[in-house]
């Protein structure tokens, strides 16, 4: 069979390792695939950089619009990462009858309706595994393993470089911004490290998977936000003293009132698999109602871990290639045209436990009027400790565990403790989730 035709835009971390694989596993990957599937062109502004990769195997320019509308392509490979060039090459690509390979999550979860419909008219592929999770195929598990279930949840650690800074700050003492140096490194940061530490990176990919779980569209700009550069060294001693983890954790529920969508630091029980996992490795708990829960652990982040996935979505096309669009696994796991319009929940609306430290005088009431205003609110402590003042303080800190609670109850209750006579400074506030069974 005539091979496949590749034109890869980009050998950067990931383009290089896509070139290592399937160069060096060519052979296995023939035999899987049918047919050899070949990089003929490569687009990158360094042309040394990529001709020293490619060698002699594949032509290669600076001009990226060359490759996605060239006659003998098949396959646009997009690993350029960015929004503007990238959507512009992927459409032009789409409309020169190209299927499309791409590891870019920022560009899915912000412009994937507009790419999917646009694939779905040319009857291309858009094949996007690497995008989320970076080695865990879990873009395959949750449209096709999993497709018998009706998802209720998903939480993962979704970004390699926050979990990987989390992990050395707490157990070599480092600090944020030696640790983030040390991602960048290595190749796992994005190109503005902010996406990974304010979990903007990590709302991509929660968007991605909760458009393929609920069957609905990519929604990005509802999604909550919130990263890692605030916690501090107190909360996850804190939280470990409790039995708790801290991690950013992407979370997306079914509700009875719409779909949850969010990012933030959470506590999680430390007895959970997934609350013991470091590093830049990432791990997704999936809740199906047939199957229970399910857990997907790997590499999130790297060369040759990513580029595992953009190989396996190469194969996948080797194979559809020739089949009827109509019967191809849809991009989004449910037929297009029966996407469902339930809404995504405002953060105050969402229902779960909190973390929540303060510092209060050491003196009769104090705990009592703190405990009034979260019961005027609804909120049900699980858990409390209060700590001993230091040699010569008269303020004490108090770290309180909430049975399940709506935000804005909470935020109000913090608005209202802040205020209180006995106590001093802010409330901090971290979510908390159980992750179960249940
Ligand atoms: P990278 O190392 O920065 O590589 C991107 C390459 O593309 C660079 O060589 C860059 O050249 C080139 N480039 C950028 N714009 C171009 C254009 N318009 N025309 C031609 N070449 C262009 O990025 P990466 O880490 O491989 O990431 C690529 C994509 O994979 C991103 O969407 C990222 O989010 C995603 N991803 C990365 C990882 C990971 O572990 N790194 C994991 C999963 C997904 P310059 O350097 O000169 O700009
Ligand atoms: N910057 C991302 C991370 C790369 O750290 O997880 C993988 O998407």
């Amino acid at each position: 069979m005539k091979p496949i035709r590749i034109g890869l835009l980009g050998v950067g971390t990931v383009g290089g390792g896509t070139f290592t694989v399937l160069r060096r596993n060519r052979e296995e990957i023939t035999r899987r695939a049918g047919r050899d599937i070949v990089i003929r062109m490569i687009a990158d502004r360094d042309v040394e950089k990529a001709r020293g990769i490619a060698g002699d195997d594949a032509v290669v320019t600076a001009d990226a619009n060359e490759v996605v509308t060239h006659p003998d392509i098949d396959v646009v490979v997009e690993l350029i990462g960015g929004y503007t060039a990238a959507r512009e090459l992927t459409l032009k690509a789409i409309d020169h009858g190209k299927h499309v390979v791409t590891a870019n999550k920022a560009l899915l979860a912000s412009h994937g309706t507009e790419i999917f419909a646009a694939a779905q008219r040319k009857g291309v592929m858009i094949a996007f595994e690497a995008a989320v999770a970076g080695g865990i195929p879990i873009i395959k598990a949750l449209r096709e393993g999993l497709t018998a279930n009706r998802i209720e949840w998903i939480g993962g650690i979704i970004n390699g470089t926050s979990n990987f800074i989390l992990s050395e700050m707490r157990d070599k003492g480092l600090t944020f911004d030696t640790v983030l140096k040390q991602a960048q490194k290595l190749g796992y940061a994005e190109a503005d490290p902010t996406f990974d530490v304010e979990g903007i990176d990590a709302a991509h990919k929660i968007t991605i998977m909760a458009a393929i779980a609920f069957g609905i569209p990519m929604q990005f700009d509802k999604a909550y936000t919130e990263g890692i550069a605030k916690l501090t060294r107190e909360d996850i001693r804190y939280a470990e003293e409790l039995g708790y983890r801290i991690k950013l954790l992407g979370i997306t529920r079914r509700t009875p009132r719409g779909i949850e969508l969010r990012v933030h630091p959470t506590l999680i029980p430390a007895r959970r698999l997934i609350a013991n996992v470091e590093g830049v490795m990432n791990a997704i708990v999936v809740k199906g109602d047939a199957v229970g829960a399910t857990l997907y652990y790997g590499a999130g982040a790297g060369a040759e871990p990513t580029a595992s996935s953009v190989v396996a979505d190469l194969v996948d096309i080797a194979r559809m290639h020739t089949a009827d669009p109509k019967h191809r696994v849809p991009h989004l796991a449910f037929q297009p045209e029966l996407l469902s319009n339930v809404p995504i929940l405002e953060m105050d609306e969402v229902e779960t436990a909190y973390y929540l430290r303060l510092r209060a005088m050491d003196k009769p009431g104090a705990l009592a009027d703190i405990t009034r205003v979260l019961a005027e609110r609804g909120i049900s402590i699980d858990a409390m400790v209060q700590k001993e003042p230091s040699e010569g303080e008269d303020q004490v800190d108090i770290i309180m565990l909430t049975h399940l609670a709506v935000e804005k109850n909470v935020n109000a209750a913090i608005a209202s403790i802040q205020k209180l006579p006995l106590t001093t400074g802010k409330v901090t506030r971290i979510r908390l989730e159980e992750l179960g069974g249940k």
